[in-house]
């Protein structure tokens, strides 16, 4: 037996035993070690039945995603889990598959090559492949339908979550939850001589091919509606429904070629990217390994606002008492107000229990004064965004925070190390730069100010991951990393609308593409006003080489701020719908010709080439400078961040897919042509 399969005998059981920390991921060896194990079973006529159970603390939490990546490099064969899994299936003897942790991906598909599931009640049990680009690849699309409905099967697989054991049994996917010792509880089962089952026997849930041709037809727009663009989740409504109409080894013949033709497809090498990207993020090279994290006990939010009362959700959501103040008492009751209104939302919605939304709202205390902050383990300043108003803030905080807390600021773009400055502890400062709406966005950017002591970072990063965010660190510099790129990308984007393009097909171009929303909607909804008070500061600062004078800011000077004003690029009524304005591009027109700017037709590649080019100079800018540790945490910035499609893997991802060299030497062309704007970054020169 490998040491990645291990067996012991239990009185007249074999049990089979997974033991590949931290996950039991189906490495090379694995499935081989088990099917071993039962085949060899087969002519030990001392053994009944077998079990097989997971080391540590999970069963199997899929294929090895490690191994994707050289198979399609050609260093390693196709994945061949079939064979084994048919060898487990046909057993003579009875299989029982004892399931704690996480039974995903190929985990659940081995799981279901068992004659019975038995499982702890806290397992999660899911078919997750679509977050990869994938489908399931070793008979999830046949097995699953078979135990749970053909409805049931594409709502897992297609959306990829995970379902509890609960609901796992309601559904008839596993046949016991206990809360005992999961491997006795197996075993006693066994002992009542259970005869083996095959799933694949099990056709009465299935539907007739015509019904499930028309499930399929149902579902596959819902499906491109909410999973945009995305390839994979179309192939598994075709491998799922075809488990109505294809014998068992057909399905899993043309299972196995849906499942080749994504993981040879590009949108998998992306995902797959992002999958290791968010968790790469978490290493800070220079991080002292015994660096240690604060416990917080206790938050403190100063501004109650659209951000803070956002960040003291994050907090009472991870169980973290928080106190809310603000410098206006109706700004903090509407921020409670808010708050409120948001958990009632979520219970409905069945996100949460009621219990829970009452559990969360009662951890966050509204307070007038400073009252408890000097308990404090954390203090998070989200006031407006105004450098001197910060500053007084953090001069306050140093009076009354307990020595040893951190202080942090959500600031979009101000410079941490002046806030820190500011005190007397410039190595407790920090940057926490939440996304809004900060409960939903995955993406904590942290900035790291000069004197930002080990400690402090460690905390943040352990804090984040208790918030459930995704922390990327990022050196103090203007914007930091995501709002420092959003600029020259925008302004791209205001430039081709100069040069002809009409503002809807500049933002169409970029959400065909996949991008979440327009460039130039984007900016209604952030405010008009703020994208050029940002401008201003990085012009000030000799960012980027933007114009100083641009459309945008002629819409700016109109009043046009935006969503908030009703107007902005767009029009937008009460229920903030927007419309396209024929006004804005007859402006347009004029301005041009005022300007003297040629005016041209775009495509829609040009248009995002040179929206993106702008983007991923503006990366490579901040790579050079140090402010970005690695490619990685500019592409995880913006897909967590920015609505960049993670199915694309991130802007410097794509710029290694397209060719860095292709790209410079565009830049080139264009910075000989065009002038310092394109300027091409030392990262892409190299
Ligand atoms: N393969 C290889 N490594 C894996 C892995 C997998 N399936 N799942 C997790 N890991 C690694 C992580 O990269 C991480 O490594 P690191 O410590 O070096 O960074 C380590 O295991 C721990 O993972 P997390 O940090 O994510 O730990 P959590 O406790 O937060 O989460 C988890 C655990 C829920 C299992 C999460 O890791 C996860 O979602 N994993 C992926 C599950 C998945 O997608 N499975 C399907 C794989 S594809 C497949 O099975 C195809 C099949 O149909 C043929
Ligand atoms: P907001 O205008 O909604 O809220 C700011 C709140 O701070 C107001 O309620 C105000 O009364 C309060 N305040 C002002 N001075 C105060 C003081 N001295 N003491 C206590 N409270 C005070 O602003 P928003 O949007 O929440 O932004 C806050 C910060 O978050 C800014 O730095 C902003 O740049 C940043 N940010 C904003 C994002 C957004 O999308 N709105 C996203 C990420 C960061």
């Amino acid at each position: 037996m490998s040491d990645l399969v291990t067996t012991r005998r239990l009185d007249r059981v074999l049990v089979v035993t997974i033991d590949n920390p931290p996950v039991n991921a189906l490495a090379p060896g694995v499935a081989e070690g088990i099917a071993a194990a039962v085949h060899a079973a087969q002519t030990d006529e001392s053994v009944e039945g077998i079990v097989v159970v997971g080391s540590g603390s999970t069963f199997v939490a899929g294929a090895d995603i490690k191994e994707f990546g050289r198979i399609v490099a050609g260093e390693r064969p196709m994945l061949a889990l079939n064979p084994l899994f048919n060898e487990i299936e046909s057993s003579a003897k009875p299989v029982v598959m004892a399931l704690h942790g996480n039974v995903l991906g190929g985990g659940l598909e081995l799981a279901m090559a068992g004659h019975y599931r038995i499982a702890d009640r806290r397992t999660k049990l899911g078919q997750p492949e679509v977050k990869l680009g994938l489908i399931p690849g070793a008979g999830g699309t046949q097995r699953l339908p078979r135990l749970v409905g053909l409805e049931t099967a594409l709502e897992m697989c297609v959306f990829g979550e995970s379902i509890n054991a609960p609901r796992a049994l309601e559904l008839g996917l596993v046949d016991f939850v206990v809360e005992t010792d999961l491997v006795q509880a197996a075993c006693a089962f066994l002992l009542t001589a259970p005869p083996p089952r095959r799933t694949r026997d099990h056709t009465s849930n299935l539907l007739n091919p015509d019904q499930a041709q028309s499930l399929a037809g149902r579902v596959k727009p819902e499906v491109g509606r909410r999973l945009r663009l995305q390839t994979a989740p179309l192939a598994a409504v075709d491998a799922i429904c075809s488990a109505a109409s294809l014998p068992f080894e057909d399905g899993l013949a043309h299972e196995a070629k849906l499942f080749a033709e994504c993981l040879y497809g590009e949108q998998s090498s992306a995902l797959i990217h992002t999958f290791f990207g968010e968790r790469t993020v978490s290493r800070i090279a220079d991080l002292p390994k015994d660096a240690k994290p604060l416990e917080i006990r206790l938050a403190g939010v100063v501004g109650a606002g659209t951000m803070g009362a956002g960040i003291a959700q994050c907090y009472a959501a991870a169980g973290i008492p928080v106190l809310l103040k603000d410098a206006d008492p109706t700004a903090l009751e509407r921020g409670m107000t808010g708050i409120r209104s948001a958990l009632a939302g979520q219970a409905a919605k069945g996100r949460i229990t009621p219990q829970e939304a009452e559990q969360r709202l009662a951890l966050i205390t509204p307070i007038a004064d400073w009252s408890g902050f000097e308990r404090c383990d954390l203090i998070i300043e989200a006031v407006f965004e105004d450098l001197d108003l910060k500053r007084r803030v953090f001069a306050q905080l140093d009076e009354i925070a307990r020595p040893g807390a951190v202080l942090a600021s959500n600031t979009s773009t101000l410079d941490i190390d002046a806030l820190a400055r500011c005190t007397r502890r410039p190595e407790r400062v920090v940057g926490h730069h939440f996304f809004s709406p900060a409960p939903v966005m995955k993406l904590l950017e942290v900035v790291r100010g000069a004197a930002t002591d080990d400690e402090v970072l460690a905390t943040t990063m352990a804090l984040a991951k208790r918030l459930k965010k995704t922390a990327v660190v990022s050196r103090n510099a203007f914007g930091f990393i995501g709002n420092r790129m959003f600029g020259p990308y925008r302004a791209q984007a205001v430039s081709i609308a100069e040069e002809g393009a009409a503002p809807w097909d500049v933002d169409q171009a970029l959400y065909d593409w996949g991008m979440a929303m327009g460039p130039l909607a984007v900016g209604d909804l952030f405010g008009l006003d703020v994208a050029w008070r940002m401008k201003q500061m990085a012009l000030k600062l000799g960012i980027a080489h933007l114009d100083a004078d641009t459309f945008e800011d002629r819409l700016f000077g109109q009043g046009r701020l935006g969503q908030k004003s009703g107007a902005g690029w767009y029009l937008y009524g009460s229920d903030r719908k927007l419309t396209q304005d024929p006004d804005v591009e007859a402006q347009l027109r004029l301005y041009a010709a005022e300007m003297a700017i040629p005016q041209r037709r775009f495509s829609p590649e040009r248009i995002v080439e040179r929206c993106l080019d702008a983007l991923i100079n503006e990366g490579g800018r901040l790579l050079a400078e140090g402010v970005a540790q690695r490619e990685v945490d500019v592409d995880m910035v913006y897909v967590l961040g920015y609505g960049f499609p993670a199915w694309r893997g991130g802007p410097m991802y794509c710029a290694a897919r397209t060719g860095k060299r292709k790209i410079y030497e565009r830049m080139l062309r264009r910075y000989e042509r065009y002038g310092p704007f394109w300027k091409p970054s030392e990262w892409l020169r190299a």
